[in-house]
């Protein structure tokens, strides 16, 4: 059976009952921004946004994260909440407000300086200050301050997201030993040797170790993280259950659960007007007519292997003289976290790369890649997919990747070719994508080659394999996969019906 909002609604509504459903993240959904003076709302380039988004308008909790619009103090009530969409307000945000010095501090600092290149193993080297440290407890506290006075005395499960707030669920537990958090860490888990060296290590997991359920995309990251645990920690892992068992007899399950996309929300959208609408604009407006597309989408983030990509374009054009003035590269994607300085070496980087291929390979009118720099609305994102001939995934590392199976739902034609860096979670689903090294610029080109030249009877084959795996495992699995593993562990830890919840199977 086929997982959809309505089932992910109805398993949540009978398991929950009474109690809430609390979502935490660092990035919100939905963020207020001036322009001009008016008021506009955006929604930011984040992959666990875009998987949490369709999850809250099916279950209708209550998503807790950071303001960090400049006009979010306007959108919202006296109890800093507002309901968002904005256009079909489904579920509430509440917004916590951060001091500069708190988002310098925990945001740019331990989260992204600290933990984000720990985890990514990338050869970028993590950088530990004691006063990025302070900061991330401070505002890993204030984040439990704000939820415990949302919840008051309900019951509630909290479903915490990611590498933000690793000693939160501690924190939630200490003070309501009754609740039921989960964490779903969307970054991948490094090796015990990798992960040694972070002067607050102990801290961390046993920050982590509070969770009831905590989850990874694969299992490669778990038996990374039990394999950390075992190294650090003087407590009993139990490899087989895939679980720590604390002294007091409590367990956190570690589970694998590979993120995925609104499949069919995202296949009926594309036949939309307004995605229609976008993508003739983006055809006039680039001269895309008569020429091969291939689209790399990523927030502009050294993971991402922009430069491996570009690098491969240009020795594409370079062996492959047949596809100069055929071909345009179309990279899209917002700049990130640019108060920290790897990333803004990475855009001058990026500029510079793109200037000199353009330059080398350039004919007359015609440039073989465009950047687009702006954060694309999700419309105008779902048609740049439909114009690509090829989608081009190329992270050094990544826990999963969406862009890759948003690419496959948004080809409800049945074309297009997914090339897919071997180094992303998604590359252990989407078989049928042409699996790359993106270290590899040699191999990289000729593969791009290959999905350009590919006979259409391999390509509509390929694709509708990557679309039967893209919708069997959509979003709403994901999402029910996870509650359901929280919601079965109750009857195991406490008193039946401490959350008003009832134990049935369910799919
Ligand atoms: C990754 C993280 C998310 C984060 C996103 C965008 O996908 O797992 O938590 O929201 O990157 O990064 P940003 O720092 O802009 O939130």
């Amino acid at each position: 059976m086929l997982w959809n909002d309505t089932l992910l609604h109805d398993l949540v509504r009978e398991k929950l009952g009474d109690a809430r459903l609390v979502v935490v993240s660092n990035r919100q959904p939905y963020s207020h921004v001036f322009s001009g003076a008016e008021v506009r709302c955006e929604r930011p380039a984040s992959g666990m946004v875009s998987a949490l988004d369709p999850v809250l308008r099916a279950c209708r909790g209550l998503w807790v994260a950071h303001g960090s619009g400049s006009a979010d103090r306007v959108a919202v009530d006296q109890h800093d909440r507002v309901t968002v969409p904005p256009d079909n307000p489904q579920y509430t945000l509440k917004r916590v407000w951060l001091t500069k010095e708190e988002e310098a501090g925990y945001y740019y600092g331990f989260a992204n300086e600290a933990l984000w290149p720990l985890c990514h193993v990338v050869f970028a080297r993590p950088r530990f200050l004691l006063s990025d440290w302070d900061a991330y407890v401070r505002v890993n506290a204030k984040f439990a301050t704000a939820i415990l006075r949302e919840i008051q005395h309900d019951p509630a499960v909290v479903w915490i997201q990611d590498y933000h707030f690793a000693l939160l669920p501690r924190m939630l537990k200490e003070a309501r030993p009754d609740l039921l958090v989960a964490q779903f860490w969307h970054i991948p888990w490094p090796n015990p040797e990798a992960f040694r060296i972070c002067p607050w290590k102990k801290d961390l997991l046993w920050g982590m170790l509070a969770n009831d359920v905590l989850g990874f995309h694969i299992r490669y990251h778990c038996d990374n993280f039990l394999a950390t645990v075992d190294r650090e920690l003087e407590i009993r892992v139990d490899r087989e259950r895939s679980s720590v068992f604390h002294h007091d007899g409590i367990e956190t399950l570690v589970r694998p659960f590979p993120i995925s996309t609104d499949f069919e929300g995202i296949s009926l959208q594309v036949t939309e007007k307004e995605v229609q609408h976008e993508a003739r604009r983006f055809q006039e407006r680039y001269a895309l007519h008569g020429h091969r597309v291939c689209l790399g989408v990523d927030r502009i983030d050294y993971t991402k292997g922009i430069l491996e990509r570009l690098r491969a374009v240009d020795r594409l054009l370079t062996k492959y003289p047949q596809y100069r003035r055929q071909l345009i590269f179309l990279q899209a994607g917002p700049e990130s976290r640019i108060h920290i300085e790897r990333y803004q070496t990475l855009n001058e980087e990026i500029t510079r790369l793109i200037a000199e291929i353009n330059w080398r390979h350039g004919d007359g009118d015609w440039r073989p890649i465009i950047l687009l720099r702006e954060n694309l609305s999700l419309p105008r994102v779902l048609a740049l997919y439909t114009l690509a001939d090829v989608g081009v995934i190329s992270s050094l590392h990544d826990g999963m990747n969406l862009v890759a199976k948003e690419y496959v739902a948004a080809h409800q034609d049945g074309e297009g070719v997914l090339v897919l860096s071997r180094f992303t979670g998604a590359a252990r689903e989407l078989q049928q994508a042409l699996l790359i090294n993106p270290y590899d610029t040699e191999a990289f080109a000729d593969t791009l080659a290959q999905a350009l030249a590919m006979d259409p009877v391999e390509r509509r084959a390929r694709m509708a394999g990557l679309r039967e795996t893209v919708a069997n495992n959509n979003i709403y699995r994901w999402a029910g996969k996870v509650l359901s593993t929280l919601f079965a562990l109750r009857s195991n830890v406490a008193p039946q019906g401490a959350l008003g919840i009832q134990l049935h199977e369910h799919p």
